[in-house]
């Protein structure tokens, strides 16, 4: 079963309006076709209507964040349900940066997900460990937590819509990227994990994603594993041009 690659970009909390739309028209005309890579930005929400009206005919736009309510008191937040009334068609969950600063849990990251399926928006759900745990080799145990708990009463249907993405905090915005052999063998791992809570059928569909400093320069190498589906990328999807080979880069894949 062939899993299309999905090259997906985390802005984070950068860039300006101008800055934005300046990328949609930089890269619209050479992303690969989607039935072949499926290109995801994942934006400040301020920049998501400007970029859903402009994103072409390959590109998706994915938020950083929602609600796991449908609406209420909750100032400065987002719902599924007014992501989806955009044309918002991903949402990245359970960011190492919002369990780190806004309380982000295991159980908000499983209400998040299950609400984001409910309304058919695709969540790309975050897992990975600190440079603590590495190093006390616990790595897989903690992700294991992490899964289970996420997919907590997610049936195996809902599943299949759901993209993962490991992330070892350790290697985000540092420069330091988890080698091919370490990332791949913790997502052969989170694979075993999903294989456990559904069944290996569904395990081999769903993708799983690199995240940690990926470059240019060291996409190639993480690609060509053969757990590691994709990359979530911060810094070089910051760029159009470094956008551009990476999204090309996964055709290979
Ligand atoms: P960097 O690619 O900047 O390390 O960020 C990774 C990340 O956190 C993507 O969500």
């Amino acid at each position: 079963m062939k899993r299309i690659p999905v090259i997906a970009g985390n802005w984070k909390m950068y860039k300006t309006k101008d800055e934005a739309l300046a990328f949609i028209y930089a890269v619209n005309q050479d992303l690969p076709a989607k039935e072949k890579v499926e290109t995801v930005i994942c934006a400040p929400s301020i920049f998501l209507r400007d970029l859903v009206k402009r994103q072409g005919e390959e590109l998706g736009i994915g938020a950083q964040n929602m609600h796991y309510l449908d609406q209420g008191a909750y100032t400065g937040e987002l719902s599924a349900l007014m992501l989806k009334s955009y044309g918002v068609k991903y949402v990245v969950i359970g960011h190492s940066e919002r369990r780190a600063y806004y309380n982000e849990t295991d159980e908000t990251v499983n209400l998040k997900l299950k609400k984001a399926i409910a309304e058919e928006i695709t969540p790309i759900v975050c897992c990975g460990e600190s440079l603590d745990i590495r190093e006390a080799g616990t790595t897989n145990d903690f992700v294991k937590v992490q899964v289970e708990a996420a997919y907590q009463d997610v049936s195996k249907e809902e599943a299949l819509k759901t993209i993962l993405a490991y992330e070892p905090i350790w290697a985000i915005g540092t420069g330091k990227t988890a080698t091919p052999e370490q990332a791949n063998d913790t997502i052969k791992a989170i694979r075993g994990v999903l294989a456990s809570i559904y069944d290996q059928e569904t395990a081999d569909q769903v993708r799983i994603l690199y995240g940690g400093s990926v470059k240019p320069a060291n996409v190639d190498e993480l690609l060509a594993t053969s757990d590691i589906d994709g990359a979530l990328i911060g810094g070089a999807s910051l760029q159009a041009d470094s956008f551009l080979t990476l999204a090309n880069a996964a055709l290979k894949k």
